[in-house]
């Protein structure tokens, strides 16, 4: 059944879990999630991106989302609009029947100049004023997501911000953050916490501490009722990376979040945590070495199923370190 973002995530807050909501571009992607979540009985979360809809067509990405529900009535799904930039964009989602949005005010509508406060308040308290009416959930960003090691927003393409970031861009200030939940009601924010998007996080092995946990307990202590989303929240997966890398790939040595990290902020108030990248690099492991290994065999299905059971793992593996497994 489709379901809004409060419900899902009060649920998960009511019994201290967090749910992993994935990027979705293509059939494959839907599947794995979905079959994870059955194997698991897990709820889910479906995001689709501006880069989403442009790939897929708004109503490719609709109609896949309302098949996952139809396949699987018994798991409750929310349908996210990832990171809108406007609140135009946000209402054609609406439209579409996404049951929650993004407004990400925190930057322009090129999605890379960080904004002033006053201007994110405005556009994102507009935002929630249409779907509230609707019955439609809203998440909005406050800071700037950057690593903190290497100060920079990740993403060349993407969601993110432009040049090196500094240090207080890159954490939600806790009494900003109580202001702009005032003043918006949104449902869920995305706090800047030290993590960035894409594969490009951290030049050296985490060391336990790469997560600024103080700072999202000092948030969670000051919006107990506002649910926490941490982007960025790609772990890496050093075997695919070695997979990819073994089988033609050039990827750089690279690192994401460690699960525990994430596990640690779930603990303290985190409910959604996105992620996308380390299902392309599943996806990208599992085509590169079924290619290899199969190099007579040109029947796609053959190596997009093999992309459906690389991520498939994945998100169980998150459904189960969540806390979400059993939930739905
Ligand atoms: O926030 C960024 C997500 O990873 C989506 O990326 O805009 O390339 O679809 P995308
Ligand atoms: P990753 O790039 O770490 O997967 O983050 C995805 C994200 O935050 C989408 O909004
Ligand atoms: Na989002
Ligand atoms: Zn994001």
């Amino acid at each position: 059944a489709l379901i809004s973002l409060r419900q899902m995530l009060d649920h998960a807050a009511e019994f201290g879990y967090g749910v992993p909501a994935f990027n979705v571009n293509n059939l494959e992607q839907v599947r794995a999630i979905m079959e994870a979540a059955s194997n698991t009985d897990s709820p889910v979360i479906l995001q689709a991106s501006a880069g989403a809809r442009k790939y897929a067509g708004a109503p490719f990405l609709r109609h896949m989302i309302l098949a996952a529900i139809e396949e699987f009535p018994h798991i409750p799904v929310c349908m996210h609009q990832d990171h809108g930039t406007s609140p135009a964009v946000c209402q054609r989602s609406i439209q579409l029947g996404f049951s929650s949005v993004m407004m990400d005010g925190s930057l322009g509508e090129d999605g890379k100049t960080p904004t002033d406060y006053e201007y994110n308040v405005r556009v994102t308290r507009q935002a929630v004023e249409m779907a509230h009416a609707c019955g439609v959930s809203v998440e909005g960003e406050l800071g700037c997501l950057g690593s903190l090691e290497t100060g920079m927003a990740g993403e060349e393409d993407g969601i993110g911000a432009e040049g090196v970031l500094d240090h207080s861009q890159m954490l939600t200030d806790p009494e900003e953050a109580a202001d702009f939940v005032k003043q918006t009601h949104v449902d869920a924010l995305a706090i800047a916490i030290g993590t960035s998007h894409g594969a490009y996080k951290f030049t050296r092995p985490p060391t336990g501490d790469i997560l600024a946990i103080d700072r999202i307990k000092a948030i969670h202590a000051r919006i107990p009722n506002t649910h926490l989303v941490m982007h960025g929240s790609s772990s890496v997966p050093q075997e695919w990376l070695a997979v990819i890398n073994e089988f033609g790939g050039e990827i750089p040595e690279t690192y994401g979040v460690p699960v525990e990290e994430i596990v640690e902020g779930i603990k303290h108030g985190v409910r959604k945590v996105n992620i996308d990248t380390d299902l392309r690099l599943a996806s990208t492991g599992a085509v590169r070495r079924f290619l290899a290994e199969n190099p007579s065999e040109f029947d796609p299905r053959k190596f997009l199923s093999k992309t459906v059971d690389a991520m498939r793992d994945i998100c169980m593996a998150r459904y189960e370190a969540f806390g979400c497994a059993g939930q739905a």
